[in-house]
């Protein structure tokens, strides 16, 4: 082998162990950089899936045109509307005025003289609106907030009319 022959195998032999190594730090870079992209598509998909399961479950319709004529809210009156007010005493008032619970004024005249004697607007005003009086707390239509006032006014007639 000549001192040239030798030189080249040197340098050709240089090279290609560079080639080499270069082919290999490639392969590393390449490899790497699939391994960041796949994790980026995975965070891509958790990111769609956690704000999916934590979106609010209704948005606000900011679309003017959306708005749409709200259906009328139709309260049925309680007891189809009757206006049996004995009906309605027992069904509502008595578990308060038959037991005099919390100081409800039981269906005995004394107990009505002076309630009476405010006259019946009154009466039937602190019926339908509830009022707090000094024995106790009369709950606007006995709680059923689905009486007519006609059903109120029935029922209280039926309560003045029948005390003992
Ligand atoms: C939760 C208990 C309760 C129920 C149910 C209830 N009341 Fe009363 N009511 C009271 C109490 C207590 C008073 C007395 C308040 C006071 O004067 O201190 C009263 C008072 C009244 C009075 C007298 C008002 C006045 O100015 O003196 C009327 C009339 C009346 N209730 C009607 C009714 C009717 C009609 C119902 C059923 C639709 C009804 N109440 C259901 C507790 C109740």
């Amino acid at each position: 082998m000549s001192d040239q022959d030798s030189i080249f195998f040197r340098n050709f032999s240089l090279l290609l162990g560079a080639l080499v190594l270069l082919t290999i730090i490639l392969a590393l870079v390449g490899i790497s950089m699939q391994n960041k992209l796949v994790a980026n598509v995975q965070g891509e998909a958790d990111r769609t899936s956690i704000q999916e399961s934590i979106k609010p479950i209704a948005a606000v319709n900011t679309d003017p045109n959306a708005v749409t004529e709200a259906a009328p809210v139709v309260l049925a009156a309680a007891f189809d509307g009757s206006l049996d007010g004995e009906m309605i005493y027992n069904n509502v008032c008595s578990a308060c005025h038959t037991t005099g619970a919390g100081g409800a004024p039981k269906l005995i005249a004394t107990e009505w003289d002076d309630r009476i004697a405010q006259g019946e607007e009154t009466l039937l005003l602190h019926a339908i609106e509830g009022y707090m009086g000094e024995n106790g707390l009369m709950p606007a239509k006995g709680g059923r907030m689905d009486l007519t006032d006609e059903q109120v006014q029935v029922t209280v007639l039926y309560m003045t009319d029948n005390l003992e």
